[in-house]
């Protein structure tokens, strides 16, 4: 079978962001956007939360916000098809996961292939999953750190675009260990989407290769 090519787009781009909590990941990228660091735009800020205070933030700084409740769809399917609908009317070019606490069915990630990034609290493929600040305490692991990855069916599985390493320190606590991957998190997603409508990122199989 031949590996599967996929070349970023150089151009200036529309980006969605999925988000069901507090949004620091989110502003992150748009504070990159407004500096212009990044060529795109924030054009939809998307949540399956209606009070998440990232919603709020998206609000305040007058970007479109838009609230599906799950529980008024049938199936799983049936919500990540509305989805769809809405981000293909609004021609996005790039979904950032931010906080999205929800799977997204095999199928919507299919659609979008190569099209969604997420951030993920631990160095994958260590740790996926929830909690896993705690966990990488728990295991004793002497390094932990934060990994942007585009995604695919298989949840926190997909190819990594960028990954920062932290040291676990011994009086670590949850809140500690999360702080100090945080601010790793916060440079190194607006730097993944950077690089994504740079038209930077080759994909190859599962190896990402950042272009000079
Ligand atoms: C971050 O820790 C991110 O890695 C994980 O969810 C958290 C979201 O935080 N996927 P925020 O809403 O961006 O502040």
């Amino acid at each position: 079978m031949t590996e599967q090519i996929f070349q970023s787009p150089k151009k200036r781009g529309r980006i969605a962001v999925f988000l069901s909590g507090r949004g620091s990941n989110f502003l992150a990228i748009h504070d990159a956007v407004k500096k212009g660091s990044i060529n795109a735009e924030v054009s939809l800020v998307f949540s399956n939360k209606q009070k998440a205070p990232g919603l709020e933030h998206a609000k305040k700084q007058g970007l479109e916000t838009l609230y599906l409740n799950p529980k008024e769809y049938a199936s799983k399917n049936d919500y990540d098809d509305q989805i769809c609908e809405q981000v293909q009317t609004r021609d996005i070019d790039l979904i950032c996961l931010a906080g999205y606490m929800k799977i997204l069915t095999p199928g919507f990630c299919e659609q979008f292939e190569h099209r969604i990034m997420n951030i993920h609290p631990a160095l994958l493929p260590s740790f996926p999953g929830l909690h896993v600040q705690k966990k990488a305490i728990e295991w004793g692991v002497r390094y932990s750190g934060a990994t942007v990855h585009f995604v695919t069916a298989k949840v926190d599985m997909g190819p990594i675009v960028l990954q920062a390493a932290v040291p676990v320190l011994q009086d670590d606590t949850e809140e500690s260990l999360s702080q100090r991957i945080l601010e790793q998190e916060h440079k190194i997603y607006p730097e993944a989407v950077r690089l994504y409508f740079e038209g930077k990122l080759k994909v190859k199989g599962r190896r990402v290769f950042i272009l000079d």
